[in-house]
């Protein structure tokens, strides 16, 4: 607390002059750190109740402190965290208010510690409990997705390659694609966390410290596997934050996908699906608009959220060890990726949950456009043994021919299907149904509806779902 008049009453023992406004205003993290508050509270206890245990304060004053941490903590908790540019950032204002609140005793939480190893521990938990949001919300999304597929396991809809109509799929099946993509976006973020979940505190600025502390107490408080092995590395690895942010752009790109389904299907040429009135807007010049807004921000949240994570891969780029004040700037981008992502979850799921599937729709849709046409040429290889190039050749024909009446290949007479290669028999028109056509892609991961059920019911179970 002492220095001279204007400098900081933190580190400005050597200063003679106070910051510029310039340099008060640069400094100052607590306008977005502030939110790991509740982190640094946690860490602040876990090291005073440590620093207590090997004998380096005594527990007179350790209680005090922690008590102290605690009224801070309620105070937050009430009345939000204050934002004094002076105190730069959360670890100065919550050490500021509990020497207010206790005095100088205060300032022997901070032995054995420096704000830089506490900043690190403080955003890997905060971290942590992002991943761990993440991972709840992704499970939800999951559940609707299965939900969905299947009451959809039989519901039949044109399958897509270039957006063009390519072989009939289930509803159930496409929905369940976005199940995978979730089931390993769990699995990136789990990865994650595992990978992240050390505890860097004790390495202090940089180097250890000579204090007699025992990290792998604080680490066990605070819930982390063991204390990191290297200080230099503790203080100055934001790998953590980047493992997250690249787990939660990937999230983010197939979420943006899963929109763009909804935003094509939900358009009146599609008309696959009425989009929930929660999740849609209006337009104030156009009566009869709905608007898909809640998938489009969805799919514009994507570029944000790979935009933090390439923020975050730039600050830290070449920069030398240990800690750089450039790894102030790893929250910002952080924390927005994190609301972004959360949102953009909840919207999807949301989505996927309410949205009227018009199965009518999809299923006319997937009797147009020749989808069945691999299907055709599938029976020519297997009933008339013809190599799968020739059939394919045959099946072109028949499909010009349809064009050219604009009819469906199964509207075709038998007799100009034999005119095109006569051995086609009637047995045919039986594999050109579009159900025919779902039910003999059996193959395992295939969009049969028996495939599709057995599919739903492994992933209800991993889910732990009630049947
Ligand atoms: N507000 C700082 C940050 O977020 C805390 C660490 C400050 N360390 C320092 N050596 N100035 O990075």
């Amino acid at each position: 607390m002492s220095g001279n008049s204007g400098s900081n009453q933190m580190w400005g023992g050597r200063f003679a002059a106070g910051p510029s406004a310039i340099m008060r205003e640069i400094n100052a993290s607590i306008p977005f750190d502030k939110a790991l508050w509740r982190q640094d509270i946690a860490a602040s206890k876990a090291h005073v109740g440590m620093l207590a245990a090997q004998g380096i304060v005594t527990s007179e004053d350790a209680e005090l402190i922690a008590g102290g941490l605690d009224r801070v903590a309620a105070e937050y908790e009430a009345d939000g965290v204050p934002e004094n540019w002076d105190l730069e950032d959360i670890h100065m204002t919550t050490e500021s208010r509990l020497a207010e609140l206790i005095g100088p005793v205060a300032g022997r939480l901070h032995t054995a510690r420096s704000r830089n190893d506490q900043v690190a521990t403080d955003f890997r938990l905060w971290v942590r409990d992002a991943i761990d949001q993440a991972d709840a919300g992704l499970r939800q999304l999951q559940a609707a997705l299965v939900e969905r597929a299947g009451d959809h396991a039989d519901s039949i809809m044109p399958g897509f390659t270039h957006l063009q109509t390519a072989q009939p799929v289930t509803l159930g099946h496409h929905l369940m694609a976005y199940y995978e993509m979730a089931a390993r976006d769990r699995s990136r973020l789990a990865d994650a966390r595992k990978r992240m979940n050390r505890s860097p505190l004790g390495a202090a600025a940089l180097a250890g410290t000579g204090f007699p502390i025992d990290r792998f107490r604080t680490a066990e408080a605070l819930g982390f596997d063991g204390p990191t092995d290297n200080s230099l590395d503790s203080v100055s690895d934001r790998d953590f934050a980047l493992d997250y942010l690249m787990a939660a752009a990937q999230c983010s790109l197939h979420l943006s996908r899963l929109a763009e389904e909804f935003i094509i299907w939900a358009s009146q040429p599609f008309g696959f699906v009425t989009l929930p009135d929660s999740l849609s807007t209006g337009s104030s010049i156009m009566p009869q608009k709905k608007n898909p807004d809640a998938a489009e921000l969805v799919r514009g949240h994507a570029g944000r959220i790979v935009g933090c994570l390439t923020s975050l891969m730039i600050t830290m780029k070449g920069l030398p060890l240990a800690y750089s004040k450039d790894m102030q700037d790893d929250k910002p981008p952080v924390f927005e990726a994190a609301g972004l992502l959360a949102l953009s979850i909840a919207a999807m799921t949301g989505m996927v949950a309410e949205a009227k599937f018009r199965t009518d729709r999809m299923r006319a849709a997937a009797e147009l456009g020749y989808a069945t046409a691999t299907d055709l040429a599938d029976w020519l290889v297997r009933q008339a043994n013809i190599p799968f190039r020739e059939a394919h050749h045959i099946t072109g024909s028949a499909v010009k021919l349809a064009e050219s009446r604009g009819v469906a290949l199964d509207q075709l007479p038998l007799a100009d299907l034999r005119a095109i290669d006569p051995r086609i028999d009637e047995r045919v028109f039986a594999a050109l149904s579009v159900e025919a056509s779902v039910a003999a892609r059996a193959s395992h991961g295939g969009t049969a509806p028996a495939e599709v059920r057995k599919r739903v019911a492994e992933a209800r179970a991993a889910l732990g779902l009630e049947d």
